[in-house]
């Protein structure tokens, strides 16, 4: 078996500080990076900074800053976030990096090289905010200014000398590939989006631009630039060394286990680069996941439209660990989901305090005052013990297959409802009426205590910092937490130490005027 896996994030805009729609697919990301990483998987992840364009220079001039300088500032509040977040992103790229411009020159010589570049002239729609060419029919009038019918961001008419890529070239491949990889576009109705594009013809595609210079230059033209969604794409090879195909990054990780990105781009993700690839005889990457927006009100959450929620805010406010959660569980993974702070509340209060929180104190309370501060070591289990104890045994390999299929929303349920699970099996028993009965009692906590273990291990990639507070209980670090042992219900050392610890999570008071 192959334990290697690459998540990669898009790389973001740095033309205004992160926001939360970032936040999300950053975290996202990192639960799948944390999740594989605790089984056993040698783990790459990357996020970083789109840098090129017009929309970059325009906002650099708009502060009369050079751009790069524009980009170096911005960019660190995107390094600063991950940090914040709790990413464990093993590299943080920057289109502005040499390692990624030499990569990006070289895919360039190569579709040169295979005659899927030529030179002509481009006339048509292009909006600057989503660095993007559309189609008339892609495009509205709305009180006299033209817009894009998908994004509503303004376009401008351009005509000028481009270099074009034969994307018409690779129509039927790609549906070919489409057709053969079935799992390559996810969700399914995005693929059936991407198909119906398709299928509905694609023109060559403009990929240089001459009126501006903020950018890549084009091998052996210097007055043109590389479209900024070519560069941009690159970033998922140029940080594996490519085009050095013998280094062990390339060779571990490419090609990628899941692009994972918001709807907005996937045409991008799912056409122009699996074009370029075949191109270039890259290999594609296993899968695009385009993930729905956060809302705000009924529309995307944007830079552009002023309606942000600030992560840092809510973060300093309420903690990492609650966004994080709220995120995932909130969400309906690979669908549109609005959220706001008064929800955030009250998932704080009923599933991470009354639910989790509650377990984990109820549980080392009664074991300190009733089994000397031990894992109870005289034990056995009862049909009703092992009923609750092996539903983690037998889902494991459901969880692993739903997490392969980015089924997160099956994952979070199911910790839901083994905490409730566990909270109702320890009112159930009644450990505190088992008192002459010290073989009962030590087995009804050593059943709660593993599922405290377990569900803490399964939290991990979720609410990371939450999970090792959980596991102090028992001394358990980071370097314990693997998910095969799930499976196992006499993981806890017997006889060995349980400790107090402090609130996992505070009760927000909420006032219901
Ligand atoms: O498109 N809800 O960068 P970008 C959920 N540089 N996710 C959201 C979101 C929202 N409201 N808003 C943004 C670019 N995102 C390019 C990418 S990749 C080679 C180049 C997330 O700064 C989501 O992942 O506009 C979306 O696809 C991405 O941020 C767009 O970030
Ligand atoms: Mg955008």
């Amino acid at each position: 078996m192959d334990k290697k896996f690459y998540i990669t994030t898009p790389i973001y805009y740095p033309s205004a500080k992160p926001h939360m729609g970032h936040a999300y697919s950053s975290i996202i990301a990192d639960f799948f990076a944390r999740f594989k990483r605790m089984d056993g998987f040698d783990v790459q992840f990357l996020t970083g900074t789109d840098e090129h364009g017009l929309k970059i220079q325009r906002s650099a001039e708009k502060q009369n800053i050079d751009p790069l300088e524009f980009c170096n500032q911005i960019s660190q509040t995107f390094r600063d976030l991950s940090k914040t977040l709790n990413l464990t992103n093993t590299d943080f790229i920057r289109t502005t990096e040499d390692r990624h411009k030499k990569t990006v020159q070289h895919l360039w010589k190569e579709l040169e090289k295979n005659d899927d570049i030529y030179l002509s002239k481009y006339s048509g729609w292009y909006s600057v905010s989503d660095e993007a060419f559309y189609n008339e029919d892609e495009i509205e009038d709305v009180d006299g200014l033209k817009r894009s019918i998908s994004s509503r961001s303004t376009v401008e008419w351009i005509e000028e000398e481009s270099y074009f890529f034969r994307l018409s070239k690779w129509e039927k491949p790609l549906l070919d590939y489409y057709e053969t990889h079935p799992n390559f576009i996810s969700p399914e109705t995005r693929k059936n989006e991407v198909i119906s594009f398709v299928k509905s013809g694609l023109k060559d595609l403009s990929i240089s631009r001459k009126s501006f210079s903020w950018g890549i230059n084009v091998p052996g033209n210097n007055d043109h630039v590389i479209y900024v969604w070519l560069d941009a794409l690159t970033n998922y090879i140029s940080a594996l060394n490519y085009p050095d195909t013998n280094n062990v990054l390339f060779k571990n990780f490419w090609p990628a286990s899941v692009h994972l990105i918001g709807k907005d781009i996937l045409r991008f993700h799912a056409v122009y680069w699996p074009a370029f690839l075949l191109a270039a005889k890259i290999d594609l990457p296993l899968k695009v996941y385009g993930h729905g927006w956060i809302l705000s009100g009924d529309e995307k959450m944007s830079k552009s439209k002023g309606n942000i929620l600030d992560p840092i805010e809510i973060i300093n406010e309420y903690g990492l660990d609650p966004l994080r959660y709220y995120l995932i569980k909130e969400v309906s993974f690979g669908n549109d989901g609005n959220i706001s702070q008064e929800r955030l509340e009250d998932c704080i209060n009923s599933d991470l305090a009354n639910n989790f929180g509650n377990l984990c104190q109820r549980v080392t309370a009664f074991a300190i005052k009733n089994c000397n501060s031990e894992v109870p070591n005289d034990i056995k289990f009862e049909k009703e013990d092992l009923i609750i104890l092996d539903k983690y045994k037998n889902n494991l390999k459901i969880i692993r297959d739903k997490i392969d299929n980015q089924d997160i929303n099956f994952y979070i349920d199911f910790i839901i409802n083994s905490l409730f699970e566990a909270n109702k099996y320890f009112n159930d028993q009644e450990p505190w009426k088992k008192k002459e009965d010290p073989i009962r009692l030590n087995t009804i906590v050593y059943t709660t205590l593993e599922i405290v273990r377990k569900i803490s291990f399964l939290l991990f990639p979720i609410i990371p910092q939450s999970s090792l507070r959980a596991l102090k209980i028992f001394d358990l670090k980071e370097d314990n937490i693997n998910l095969s042992s799930v499976e196992n219900n006499e993981y806890l050392l017997k006889g060995s130490k349980i400790n107090k610890i402090d609130i996992l999570f505070k009760k927000i008071e909420k006032n219901n005027d």
